[in-house]
């Protein structure tokens, strides 16, 4: 890695169905602000998901985590689609996806839901209870029910039986909660954990490593919310929370409400970064084969998790401020992939966004430096 430098090394693996339309047009974003930033970056390029199942027979082939190992910052599109479902657990799409988030220890999950104000409208909750909302879901992500031990399914005297294992041990509960009010601190200072220390001893566990770390952040106030209130009170007033940190499932299940708040999920970008900062940064949507290869798909999210990365693996604020006014100009201007469109704006694909974002960060650019311009 070359985190003390200005060059970085970012492997793409833009995985199955839109994945292969987006990432491509988010690179070209990327490439651009580290032009106007100062900054270079070297791009591979590898297989994960469905396409790597096609191509080698597994989901997470041994070149493509090495590469992964070397980067700075892993950009990942989607994976998976309906050809692959039938296969057995261990060789699906998505185990590509979870063996790179546990082979590189990725276990601080971000998912910032935003209701961007051009888009308040279009979510399924009333404009007041979602406009300006500005929460942010942090996730462990390595470990819970996920990845528990034992797991599978067995016959006993012809009677099946599942069984999966909710485990966390206090160090990754404490690095989570670390992560957790590090963020807090940064934003408005306010942290709710959410558990179900009423009913599982895992979670009782994890609560009370949290008010240990508590002492630790005294300046950041501390609430614990069981996880059915809280899916509760995320559709009732979703206004009340600033960061959320929780386990591997319960935020799988709290991301998704949250990102419906939002007005949609093909605006959500995540990023899920080790104790290194060493990061995989994907868009919250999945890959989406219904609308695949038609040129529709909302390349935001992606664009926004470019953010992210410049964020938190490189260190280029400047590169994620540019990246995300961008995207709010651009949606101020109207443009609207089919998603998210609306009555009275205009209906764009997934090309046709990106280069307004791109027109967008050249003219922000120019007005920052104070050279002025006028794309219009
Ligand atoms: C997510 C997804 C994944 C998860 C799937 C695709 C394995 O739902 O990133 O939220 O459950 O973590
Ligand atoms: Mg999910």
């Amino acid at each position: 890695m070359n985190s003390n430098s200005n060059e970085y090394n970012i492997l793409l693996l833009p995985g199955d169905g839109i994945g292969v339309e987006v990432v491509p047009e988010a690179v070209r974003v990327m490439q651009s602000v580290a032009e106007l930033c100062n900054f270079t970056l070297k791009y591979d390029e590898a297989l994960v998901g469905g396409c790597a199942i096609d191509a080698t027979g597994e989901p997470l082939p041994p070149e493509t985590l090495e590469l992964a190992r070397k980067s700075d910052a892993v950009l990942l599109g989607a994976v998976g689609g309906p050809q692959w479902e039938s296969l057995p657990m261990a060789q699906r799409p998505e185990k590509g996806l979870l063996g790179l988030r546990s082979e590189l220890k990725l276990f601080a999950n971000l998912r910032p839901a935003l209701t961007f104000p051009a888009l308040a409208q279009s979510s399924s909750l009333k404009l007041e209870l979602v406009s300006g909302l500005d929460l942010l879901i942090i996730r462990e992500l390595t470990g819970g029910i996920y990845f528990g031990e034992p797991r599978g399914v067995e016959e006993n005297n012809g009677i099946r039986r599942g069984v999966n294992s909710y485990v966390y041990n206090e160090h990754e509960i404490r690095r989570i909660a670390r992560v957790a009010f590090d963020m807090a601190r940064k934003r408005n200072g306010r942290l709710c954990s959410v558990d179900k220390a009423n009913v599982l001893e895992v979670t009782q566990l994890w609560r009370d490593v949290v008010i240990e770390v508590h002492a630790e952040y005294s300046d950041v106030s501390l609430s614990h919310m069981y996880v059915d209130n809280a899916g509760m009170q995320l559709v009732r007033e979703p206004k009340q929370f600033d960061v959320i940190v929780t386990g591997n499932m319960f935020g799988d299940i709290l991301s998704d409400v949250a990102a419906m708040l939002t007005g949609s999920l093909g605006m959500l970008p995540s990023a899920s970064l080790n104790e290194n900062n060493q990061g995989m940064y994907e868009p919250v949507h999945g890959s989406a084969p219904d609308i695949a290869g038609q040129g529709l798909a909302n390349p935001l999210a992606t664009i926004l998790s470019v953010a992210m990365m410049c964020r938190y693996s490189l260190e280029q604020p400047q590169a994620a401020d540019l990246i995300e006014q961008a995207v709010q100009a651009t949606l101020d201007e109207g443009l609207r992939t089919s998603d998210i469109f609306t009555e009275g704006s205009i209906q764009v694909g997934t090309r046709d966004m990106t280069d307004s974002v791109l027109k967008n960060v050249l003219e922000i650019h120019g007005n920052g430096s104070g050279v002025r311009t006028n794309v219009s």
